[in-house]
């Protein structure tokens, strides 16, 4: 059997991982700011994360949500804790996309209302509302075409405004990243995310902050849509939940209740998945990585600030991508293979770095001093 061709694939084959690094089967080691999509939020392999889950392992690994689970209880309390959102319920899946699928269609059960609002270049998964809700045509099937959702400019308060003015007795939430990682890491504004919390009240609709790719402290807070300095009623997360454990979730605010079996899950908050969690949450806090994604991404933000080729740096923490003009098209290539640095990328031409949150300044510098020897070497090539 072949595998459906669905990727384009580096001809890369990782065996080993720890921390920051990765190692290919030729022994050949990597330096990650990929971060594996922006999953790996404690670093690789971290000995307190195989631990807790090598521990779990021996006792018992899954049983259905038929049965008390403490460990869920742990988690919810811990995760609380960690974001500052200790009075919000959490619900337990297993995928980025099943979290905004879930967070969708609680906001549609919760205000009995069909619409919701996304904006231009969206991202929130593959499954049906995640895709319906996403901004890009070639992922959406016939099948999940809908007259339910409405996508308006991200940024764009006077277009909500008018939106909310012509239809808000029909929204039933509106969805946004806080910055935006498939779209090319666009910060949403605070006064952006504030009018969508005051338009929501207004109207009654649920706001649901996807914090997928930019939560669990990537931005230097806990979710990148706190700097507003408004909560919203929803928040999903994945990726960095489980450092690599497939875990996800969405955390719903107090006012919203819940109702047997309008959601539920097999795999979703299992114990192996929980021992996961509880570990990466363990070592952001101990740790302070939110701390060091604060700093150690001020650090690569000025740095890539001040090389002249690069334009619009952006971003917040450990969350930063920056545009590369067409002269330098073949950078993030060239940085895999002369370099062995991964990175992620945009289409077209954007960068993002998206590491662990415990990566050292000493791999910042590495990577500063990288960039721009493979910049001085293409624009030396397309200057003679
Ligand atoms: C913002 C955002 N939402 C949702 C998803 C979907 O997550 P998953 O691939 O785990 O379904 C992604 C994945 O890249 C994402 O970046």
């Amino acid at each position: 059997m072949n595998l459906f061709d669905v990727y384009p694939i580096n001809e890369v084959t990782i065996v080993k991982a720890k921390g920051s690094y990765v190692w290919d089967d030729k022994g050949d080691q990597y330096l990650d700011l990929y971060g594996g999509h922006a999953v790996i939020s404690i670093g690789h392999t971290h000995p307190h994360w195989v631990k807790r889950i090598e521990e779990q392992l021996e006792k018992i690994a899954f049983y259905s949500n038929s049965i008390k689970i403490p460990l869920q209880n742990q988690l919810a309390e811990k995760l609380g804790k960690v974001s500052g959102k200790e009075e919000y319920q959490l619900f337990l899946c297993n995928s980025g996309a099943e979290a905004n699928e879930n967070a969708l269609k609680l906001a549609s059960f919760h205000t009995g209302r069909k619409k919701v609002i996304a904006f231009s270049k969206s991202f929130h998964g593959r499954t049906a509302l995640a895709v319906a809700v996403t901004d890009n045509k070639n992922y959406t099937a016939p099948v999940n075409e809908t007259e339910n959702v409405i996508f308006l400019p991200f940024n764009d308060e006077d277009a909500l405004e008018a939106c909310f003015k012509k239809e808000g007795k029909e929204i039933a939430a509106v969805i946004i990243e806080g910055i935006q990682g498939v779209g090319g890491i666009n910060v949403a504004d605070d006064s952006f995310l504030r009018s969508i919390r005051s338009n929501c009240d207004k109207y009654g609709a649920v706001y649901i902050a996807d914090s997928v790719q930019c939560g669990y402290g990537r931005s230097g807070k806990f979710f990148s849509h706190d700097f507003a300095g408004v909560s919203a009623d929803i928040y999903s997360m994945a990726k960095g939940m489980g450092n690599g454990f497939p875990v996800a979730g969405i955390i719903i605010a107090p006012h919203i209740k819940a109702k047997h079996f309008q959601l539920g899950t097999t795999f979703g908050g299992n114990h192996l998945a929980c021992a996961a969690a509880l570990a990466v949450l363990e070592i952001i806090e101990e740790e302070k990585l939110m701390g060091n994604a604060v700093m150690t991404g001020k650090y690569l933000k000025d740095q890539l600030e001040a090389i002249p080729e690069l334009k619009n740096v952006r971003g917040r923490g450990l969350m930063i991508g920056f545009d590369v003009p067409d002269e330098l098209k073949d950078l993030k290539k060239n940085l895999l293979w002369n370099q062995k640095i991964f990175t992620g990328e945009a289409k077209p031409n954007v960068i993002r770095l998206l590491p662990s949150l415990a990566l050292k300044k000493k791999d910042a510098e590495q990577f500063i001093d990288a960039i721009k020897e493979e910049i001085a070497a293409l624009t030396s090539t397309t200057t003679e």
